[in-house]
This record gives C-alpha cells, structure tokens and sequence, in this order.
C-alpha cells in the first residue's frame, strides 16, 4: 500500500487530463447574440431540457421559445479563476469551489482560464441528458500534452489517451476481459499480479537508492507537476519545468511497465518453447493472442496502473473511516456477512452477490467520496442543456461531487446510509445521475469490476477479523482534491480483534 504512493501523482494527470486540465476555447457561435426561435423543435426541447431533435412535444409552443447562447450563461471571470485557483490553492479544493460556484451561479456555469473554456453541469437530469446523447466514440477532454509526450517518444497511446476509432479499437480488445463480473473474477488475479510485481519494483528501486528518498521524492514531484502540467502549451516558453518534469514522469512509468510486461513475455515464451499451456491474467491474454501491437500494451498497462491504483486504494480508506465513525452501520454489515458467508468464510467474488450491504458501503463511500469528483465531456455535436445552446466541441464539466451532496438527488445527503443504496432489485441500476463514480456509459470506468471486487473482498476480510474503531488519534478527515479526491490527513482507526 505504502508504495502506491509513488503513483499518486501520476493519477492526478489522469483526472486533470479528464477534467481540469485542457479546456477548450471558446467555441464561436453563428452569432454571439441570443437566438430567438418560434415554434422551433429544439427550442421546445430546451425548455424541457431536452437536445436538439428529440421527439418534440405534443403541444407546439404557443409563446416564443428562447434558446440562449453561452455568452449569457453566468460564471466567475478569468481573473477570479486565476486568483483562487493559483493564488488560493483551489486545486487543493476543487471539489468545494464546484459546490460554491454552483450555489452562487447556478447549475449549468462557464469559466474561463485565459483562452480556455469550459462549462460545468452540476445537475442529475442534465448530466443524464448529456451522457445519454454520447456518440460511438465520447471524448473525455483534450488530451493534447498526453499524445504530443507519446509523439514524442515514439510510444504509443493507452486507453484513456486514444480517441476515435483507436479508442474503439483498444476498448473492444480490453473489454473482453474485464468488463463483466464473471470476466474479473477469473482475470483479477492476473491484473493484480502485474500491479503487485509494478508496487514491488517501486519500493525495491526506493531502498535500493544511496539516499532512500528518490522516490518519495519524485512522487511529490509528480504531484506537484501534475498541477502544473495544465499549463497550457502557450505558456510553455515562459515556465518551461513542468513540461519537462511531465515528460520525465511518463518515462518512469513507461520503463516500469516495459519492465514487467517484458519479463512475462519472456515467461510466456519459454513456457511455449516447453510445449506447456499457457494460462493467466489480462496481460497473458494480450500478450498471447497479439491483438494490440507490444507498444500498446506497454501503454495500456500504464494507463490502468495510473487509474487503477489510487483510485481503489483511498476508496478503502475512505470506507475503514466511515465504517469507523459508525459501529452501528458497522455492525449490521458484520451481522450480515456472518450470517450469510460465515465468520472466518475466505470470500470470492460469486459470495459477494448474497451481501447487498457491503456493496451498498461501496456505493455510499464512493458517493461521499467520488475519487474523480468530477468528469469531463467534449461535446460531440451541438446540443441544448438548461435552455443553452452548447455548441459541438465545447469543454464540458460534469461535477458528480456536487451532485452527490445535493438533497434533490439523494435525502440526508451529508449522512453516511448504505441502506439507502438496498432495493428489491438491481443494486447495480444506474437510475441516479446524482452518483455515478465509474462514469457511464460506454466510455465509463473499465476497471469498475476489478475495483469492485478488490474493494469488496478487503472489506469482507476486514470486518470478519477486526472490529474497526475509531481510537484517540482519530481526527475529522476532510476531503481534499490532490488530483483525485484524497484524505486531507492521515485517517487512524483501530483494529480490534473481533472475538
Ligand atoms: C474505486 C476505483 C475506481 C474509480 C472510482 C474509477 C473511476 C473512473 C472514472 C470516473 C472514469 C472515467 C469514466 C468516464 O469518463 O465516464 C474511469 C476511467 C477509467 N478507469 Fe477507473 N476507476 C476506478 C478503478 C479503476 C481500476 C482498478 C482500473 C484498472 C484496472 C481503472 C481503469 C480505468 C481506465 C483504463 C479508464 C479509462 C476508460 C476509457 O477511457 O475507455 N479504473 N475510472
């Protein structure tokens, strides 16, 4: 655990490449002044909040339907930006100033960052609205500096980083293996394996070093850097550092998953060479049959490193806390692995079905805590959110923090209650925009299940052997945005020995 730190600020470039880092500008509109249209589909639909050619409503409208372009959407000004986002630490609170800006402009705002544009949604209906209209191929964001450091070094792009149809192409490979529950609890050891051999590289490269710090230290680099690498390319000849550090940091990761992929092909190969059959992970599967090139795979296990690794790691910890600060919740998810697995029942991943509560945990942590508290979309087509007419190709900002926390979406919203997550059905039923931590759709988390399951068996082993308390160290943990959504402080809790 202590060496996935290391790869913590590698993380944050994966969450402000997919939301704060690379706005677009401004995109130009026919005309910058309001449209007025009569009678028109779309702008019924805006009314309703709908996008443009949805199946108009029964009544035409009677009254003179407004569209409004994006130079009257309200939003706080440039320099105000510049000023609590550098001068204030806003990247520290990103998840707080989503919530502030939204109470004072509304739910549907614009910022600008210099030339760069964006407009934040922080509404359930709006954000399904804008999820639902995806094309075959979503865009995140701009991935500009990702793809000009592959073009660079002749390495090619990873999942996150491709778009279009080399998108399609990997998320088709990829998803064979992984995306299904039945899928991960087969290949789950593998992917873990790989993960577990990178970690321990890390921390064998940090004591190996003379002063037993360079690693320690590079990864508060990458942090740091991982700030400032959304400094816009104009801005490069100025402050050139973190473009260099950002180039740097990506070699690091690079050689560490060349270094791990290689020594399994080399494994694969001499098993062949024996005549054996080869069985294993993801990485076997994508190694053996060659449907992405070396180079891909290399970039791809990078890729799922950086999204894979925080992201569950501090979903757990967030979970020991909540559980910590409330036995009661704690007790009835204890009582109801005892009853239905057993006390001392190693779990798998088909014994998770019989234990709606600590999936309901899972849900409900990640809806206190989103680890990406916020997500982004470039639009693919013009499309009309909350009366606007956002034209295609514009930066958008879907803020799931603010959502989560909004009591339209979700009643007591600021108390921790997995209960509200347990229905009849289908727990897992995306029929609440307000919380969707994996994204959705088909550009949504590919790793969901693997970090379902991880997080799933943890807290299972967890609780049938400790009872986990607060202790007189335990302080009040604010969240705070360190690329992803991360304990401002140190979470201590105690583990007792249940008896
Ligand atoms: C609690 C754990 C995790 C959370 C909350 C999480 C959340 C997310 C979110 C919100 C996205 C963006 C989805 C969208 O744009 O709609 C994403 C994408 C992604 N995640 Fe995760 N993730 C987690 C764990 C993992 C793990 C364990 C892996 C790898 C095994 C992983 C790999 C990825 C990849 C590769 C993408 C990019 C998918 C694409 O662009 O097609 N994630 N994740």
């Amino acid at each position: 655990m202590k060496c996935k730190r290391a790869l913590e600020s590698e993380t944050t470039y994966f969450y402000h490449a997919v939301f704060a880092s690379r706005f677009h500008q401004l995109p130009k509109l026919a005309g910058s002044q309001t449209l007025e249209l009569q009678n028109d589909p779309a702008a019924a639909a805006a009314n309703k909040g709908e996008e443009p050619g949805a199946e108009p409503g029964l009544r035409t409208p009677r009254r003179r339907s407004r569209v409004k372009s994006l130079h009257e959407m309200p939003g706080p000004n440039t320099l105000y930006n510049l000023y609590e986002f550098f001068w204030k630490d806003g990247f520290g609170r990103i998840h707080e100033i989503q919530q502030k800006h939204t109470q004072e402009y509304g739910k549907i705002f614009k910022s600008h960052f210099g030339p760069q544009f964006v407009v934040s949604i922080a509404d359930r209906d709006m954000v399904a609205q804008v999820l639902r209209a995806e094309g075959r191929a979503p865009q995140r964001a701009n991935m500009e500096s990702w793809q000009e450091y592959r073009d660079l070094r002749g390495r090619a792009t990873g999942l996150i980083s491709a778009e279009g149809e080399q998108w399609l192409k990997m998320r088709s490979v990829l998803r064979q293996k992984i995306l299904k529950p039945k899928d991960v609890a087969i290949y789950s050891d593998g992917v873990n394996e790989v993960i577990t051999d990178l970690i321990k590289r890390i921390h064998t490269l940090r004591t190996q070093e003379d002063d037993g710090e360079t690693v320690t230290n590079v990864n508060n680099l990458f942090f740091k850097y991982s700030m400032e690498g959304a400094i816009p390319k104009w801005l490069r000849p100025l402050i050139p550092k973190p473009w260099r550090e950002f180039c740097r940091s990506w070699d690091g990761l690079f050689k560490f998953s060349q270094i791990h992929v290689d020594n399994r092909l080399k494994a694969i190969q001499s098993q062949l060479d024996q005549g054996e059959v080869v069985n294993g992970g993801l990485l076997t599967y994508l190694l053996v049959s060659k449907e992405l090139t070396l180079e891909e795979i290399y970039a791809n296990m990078t890729e799922m490193l950086l999204a894979g690794v925080d992201t569950t790691s501090f979903t757990l910890s967030w979970a020991t806390y909540l559980l910590a600060k409330h036995p009661e919740v704690q007790q009835r998810v204890y009582e109801e692995i005892a009853s239905k697995l057993g006390k001392e029942k190693i779990p798998v991943a088909r014994d998770v079905r019989k234990l709606p509560l600590i999936r309901a945990v899972l849900k409900e942590t990640l809806r206190l805590y989103p680890v990406l508290p916020g997500n982004g979309r470039v639009t693919q087509k013009d499309l009309i959110v909350g009366g606007y007419l956002i034209p295609k190709g514009t930066q958008l900002a879907l803020c799931h923090y603010t959502t989560s926390y909004c009591e339209e979406n979700f009643s007591m919203a600021n108390e921790f209650r997995p209960e509200r997550w347990l229905r009849k059905d289908n727990l897992d039923r995306v029929d609440n925009f307000g919380s969707i931590p994996f994204g959705y759709g088909i550009r949504s988390c590919i790793g969901r299940r693997v970090a379902e399951l991880e997080i799933h068996l943890a807290l299972i082993q967890l609780l049938q052997n400790f009872e986990i308390k607060i202790s007189p160290k335990t302080v009040p943990v604010r969240a705070k945005t360190h690329g992803l959504l991360t304990p401002g402080s140190s979470i201590n809790v105690r583990f007792s020995d249940r008896k």
